[in-house]
């Protein structure tokens, strides 16, 4: 009876054990402040007669336009505004995930250029400055647009960076990347085949210089703008697009050459064509 109670109890022990061992591996990280975001808030404050939160960030200002020069350029098609008007777009827009896969019919030249432009093409000028499709804080134009290219016509597979001084592509990776992004981003079904998956990158210091701490939080915010630029684009041409917030940043820094501080991948756009 004692050996049963004993073997009862050790039993007991170890289950309790494995399960307290499985608690605390979802804990969070010992160094991850569970008030972060609070702090973030109250860190990028403005607050009148508070200069500091303008002029903690005091680095060299980086440079406006990221160029890629010893790589030959893909001039893209001019954009082609003649889709339906935004109030349609508008009610028409939703996320369009594909439960399988992408269709594998290809995004045209045309349609990735008008993606491309709706996101962060030079619509103006202001004296010097090259305005921006969407809006960005000072001018200072943080985000910088990648592409890992799947499925479109005229363009190779592989890893291209929009310039939109030029609107042009540098293709800066060779290759077949679909199986990395898919990864990457928890291997969502949504990923499959995807055409493009454009990569959001930011380069903070460009907003910072300027702002200080405020500075961060223009930079999540633009994005938000230019991801809803193209979804917009996107449904007036019929092509199907996910913003995508879940995926590992290192792998996806690590797949662009990012080094998560000067510059950091910050959000994910999956698009294609929809299966019939
Ligand atoms: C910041 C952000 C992150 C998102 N991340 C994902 C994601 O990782 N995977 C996904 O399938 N959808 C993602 N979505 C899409 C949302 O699920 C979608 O917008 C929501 O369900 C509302 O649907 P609608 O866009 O069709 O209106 C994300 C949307 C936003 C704005």
């Amino acid at each position: 009876m004692r050996k049963i109670l004993l073997i009862t109890g050790a039993l007991t022990f170890l289950l309790v054990s494995y399960a307290l061992s499985q608690k605390t591996e979802i804990k969070n990280p010992p160094s991850l402040d569970p008030y972060i975001g609070n702090n973030f808030y109250d860190a990028t404050k403005l607050i009148p007669g508070e200069l500091r939160r303008t002029s903690l960030v005091s680095r060299a200002k980086p440079a406006p336009y990221k160029e890629y020069l010893k790589i030959p350029k893909i001039k893209l098609p001019e954009a082609d505004f003649r889709g339906m008007t935004v109030e349609e777009a508008i009610e028409k827009r939703r996320s369009k995930r594909q439960e399988i896969s992408f269709s594998r019919e290809p995004i045209t030249l045309a349609e990735l250029s008008q993606l491309l432009f709706s996101a962060s093409g030079i619509t103006g000028r202001f004296l010097e400055l090259e305005l921006r499709a969407a809006p960005s804080a000072g001018a200072l134009y943080p985000i910088e647009l990648y592409l890992v290219v799947g499925n479109v016509a005229q363009l190779e597979p592989g890893i291209y960076h929009y310039s939109p001084k030029y609107h042009n592509l540098s293709l800066i990776k060779r290759g077949d990347f679909g199986d990395k992004i898919t990864q990457a981003v928890m291997n969502q079904p949504s990923m499959k085949n995807a055409a493009v998956v454009f990569i959001f990158s930011a380069i903070p210091a460009r907003t910072t210089h300027k702002y200080g701490l405020r500075g961060w939080r223009y930079v999540y915010m633009e994005i938000g703008y230019i991801s809803e630029n193209i979804y917009l684009a996107a449904t007036s041409l019929g092509i199907s697009t996910t913003a995508v917030g879940a995926f590992y940043d290192e792998e996806v820094n690590q797949l662009l050459g990012l080094d998560g501080r000067e510059e950091m991948a910050l959000h994910v756009q999956v698009a294609g064509k929809a299966q019939e």
